[in-house]
This record gives structure tokens, sequence and C-alpha cells, in this order.
């Protein structure tokens, strides 16, 4: 009995575990949502190493990945875009390169701290550019993921 209670609360530990993963894998991303991952990945690891001066060589060419997954999504289409009524979709297009072309500027002020040392005010640019991140999912990206 007892070897049974234990299997049946592995069982209920692993099974949602593992539901996640398939459902994972499952997922279809967009070609814009996988230009997103590549960015989430860099922009991480970024984030851990921005405090130390010693890893600006690698932060500067994490940076240079995230500037190029940014210019690439800026030519994509949010999946959002398709519930919109024809009319509203180029509003809602330029309104959305804009705030890519925002978030570009913003690297490129991140890439001049980081090249000139500058660790204090790239740590205050990294949130910063957290929060314009939130914004353009605010904005753009569809609630449920
Ligand atoms: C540091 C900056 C950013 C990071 C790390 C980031 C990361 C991500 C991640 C992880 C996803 C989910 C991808 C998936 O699994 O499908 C995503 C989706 C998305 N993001 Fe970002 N994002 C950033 C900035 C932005 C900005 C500024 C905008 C808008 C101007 C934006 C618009 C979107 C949209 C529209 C999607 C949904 C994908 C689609 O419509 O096909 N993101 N992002």
């Amino acid at each position: 009995m007892h070897r049974f209670i234990l299997i049946a609360f592995a069982l209920l530990i692993c099974l949602p575990a593992a539901q996640a993963a398939h459902h994972e894998e499952d997922e279809e991303k967009t070609p814009l949502g996988e230009e997103m991952s590549a960015m989430n990945k860099a922009w991480r690891q970024l984030k851990k190493d921005i405090a130390d001066p010693a890893k600006n060589e690698g932060s500067l060419k994490l940076l240079d990945q995230m500037m190029q997954t940014t210019l690439n999504s800026t030519d994509m289409i949010p999946v959002l875009a398709e519930d919109l009524p024809e009319d509203d979709q180029a509003a809602f297009l330029h309104a959305y390169q804009e705030e890519m072309e925002e978030l570009m500027k913003e690297l490129a002020i991140l890439e001049t701290f980081l090249g000139a040392g500058d660790n204090t005010m790239a740590q205050k640019l990294i949130k910063q550019i957290d929060d314009q991140k939130k914004k353009g999912h605010k904005e753009f990206k569809p609630k449920d993921d």
C-alpha cells in the first residue's frame, strides 16, 4: 500500500511537467516568435552579465545578436495583425515598426555604454529596455503566450 501511494504521488508530480514539455514541443512558433526566442536567449544572458566589466566583450557579442534579431523582427508581421479589420492593419504595423525602431535605438545606446566600459549606465538602460519589451508585448503580442 505504501508503495502504491508513493507511485501515485510520483505520477502526480511528474505528469504536469511531462505535459508542459509536450505542450512546448507541440506549439508552433511563428517566424517572429522564432526571432523573439533567439532574442530572449541573448537577452537573458546579457542581463546576467551586464554588471561585470570583465564580461563586456561577450556582452557586446550578445548585443550584436540582439540587434540582428531586432532588425529581422522589424520586417515581420505580428500574428495579432491577422485578427484586426483590414482597415486597421496598416496603422498597427506602423506602430509596431516604430516600437521596434525604438528598441533598436536603445540597444545602440547600450552598445555605446558597454563600449565605454560604463556598466552602471548599462545596468540602468537594461531596466528601461525591459520596460520597452513589456510595452511592446502588451500592445502587439497575443495575450495567451
Ligand atoms: C528585449 C526585448 C524582447 C525580448 C527578449 C522579447 C522576447 C519575446 C519572446 C520570448 C516571445 C515569445 C516567442 C514564442 O515563444 O513564440 C515574444 C513574442 C513576441 N514579441 Fe517580443 N521580445 C522583446 C521585445 C519586443 C518588442 C519591443 C516588441 C514590439 C515592438 C515585441 C513583440 C512581440 C510579438 C508581436 C510577439 C508575438 C509573436 C508573433 O506575433 O508572431 N517584442 N517576444
